[in-house]
């Protein structure tokens, strides 16, 4: 079968040469040298202050909200991973959605303001397939209701925003490196903080709530740290990741040449630098879109219905909510392959079976 992502992995002579040093130090968890250099490079790489390197992207969510002292309720998108909303629930906190714009498929900062309450503490949304959420007005409206914005951008590694990398916007925003993403370490994540003064609380609580300076327990805190055997990966990819963004693209321009008549696509907004992560396609209508699922699985190809359901639409949820569009849109999407290695006849056959049935 092939599928809808693979993770790449760097030679296995780089890997190697970094287990070899393992071997002789030992110090192969707890912060050790592979994990301070993966954070170091990162934090260069992306151009941000501070970037904390944890266990997985759901971890970062979880550590982000704690470390802000979220308690209430928190606007979020229907339009996401169930992480985005099971960190919320996890934290105790309550997920409040706001529908997403059609043309990003990202919350929608027009409908924000409307759902503010006292309760309302955070907006967390996502930078779905990498796309930049309208960072400039969700800063205003947070400004204007004394609210902390996170962005899990788990999706977003490489992109670039007005120059920017597109982490450096919000008080916290959150990366996963799970073996799927552009950029990964097997598992792994990172926090970014954007916020002055709780750099020491996130290490804190990064690390079961201990300070590594005074070795006093200030905050409650959870595992949250990474091995050497997962940054070791990291450092192997990163150096990479530019000529991995590339074949991506070329992937991406050839899907769309023989596509672009028969489906759409989310919009990605001007002054992006996209890292073409996924390859989203939303169709007329579910059935359609069943039906091209249908002809692409029997011919031994995956594709995504990635999201869905619309997570507003949770079954263990109290509060129910209407958001139109992205439940409209969670049934019309689908992510076709896209990954390194991707293999030139593979892209055409699935554009051959995607033309076929819609033409
Ligand atoms: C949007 C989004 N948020 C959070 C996560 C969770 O990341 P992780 O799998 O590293 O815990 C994912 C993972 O796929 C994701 O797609």
């Amino acid at each position: 079968m092939i599928p809808v992502t693979q993770p790449y992995l760097p030679p296995i002579e780089d890997y190697q040469l970094l287990l070899n040093n393992l071997w002789k130090s030992k110090w192969v968890t707890n912060n050790g040298e592979l994990s301070q250099k993966l954070e170091s490079d990162l934090t260069n790489f992306l151009g941000v202050n501070s970037l904390h390197y944890v266990t997985n992207g759901t971890i970062a969510l979880q550590i982000a909200l704690k470390a802000l002292d979220i308690e209430g309720d928190v606007l979020t998108t229907p339009f996401s991973f169930i992480a985005t909303s099971s960190s919320i629930l996890w934290e105790k906190c309550n997920p409040i959605y706001v529908d997403i714009r059609p043309d990003t498929l990202n919350i929608d900062e027009t409908k924000i303001e409307q759902l503010i309450t006292n309760k309302t503490k955070a907006i967390l949304a996502t930078h779905v397939f990498g796309i930049p959420c309208n960072v400039e007005e969700i800063k205003r409206i947070a400004k204007r209701n004394n609210l902390f914005v996170i962005y899990d951008a788990a999706h977003a590694f490489g992109v670039t925003y007005k120059d920017k990398s597109l982490v450096s916007y919000g008080d916290i925003s959150t990366l996963s490196f799970h073996a799927t993403k552009l950029f990964h370490t097997i598992e792994g994540g990172a926090i970014i903080n954007n916020c002055r003064g709780i750099d020491n609380k996130i290490e804190s609580i990064r690390n079961f709530g201990i300070d590594k300076r005074t070795g006093q327990i200030d905050y409650i805190g959870i595992n949250g740290k990474n091995s050497e055997f997962h940054a070791a990966i990291g450092l192997c990819l990163l150096n990479q990741i530019d000529s991995l963004i590339s074949e991506r693209k070329l992937l991406t321009n050839m899907y769309d040449s023989e596509l672009n008549q028969y489906i759409s696509k989310p919009y990605i907004p001007k002054d992006t630098l996209y890292n073409y992560a996924y390859y989203p396609v939303i169709f007329k209508n579910q059935k359609q879109t069943e039906e091209v699922l249908n002809i692409l699985n029997s011919n031994q190809i995956s594709a995504r219905r990635y999201f869905n359901p619309s997570l507003n639409e949770l079954v263990f949820l109290d509060n129910k909510y209407k958001c139109r569009n992205s439940e409209d849109l969670s049934n019309r999407i689908l992510c076709l392959p896209l990954y390194n290695g991707l293999e030139v006849n593979v892209l055409k056959k699935i554009i051959m079976l995607i033309t076929k049935k819609l033409s």
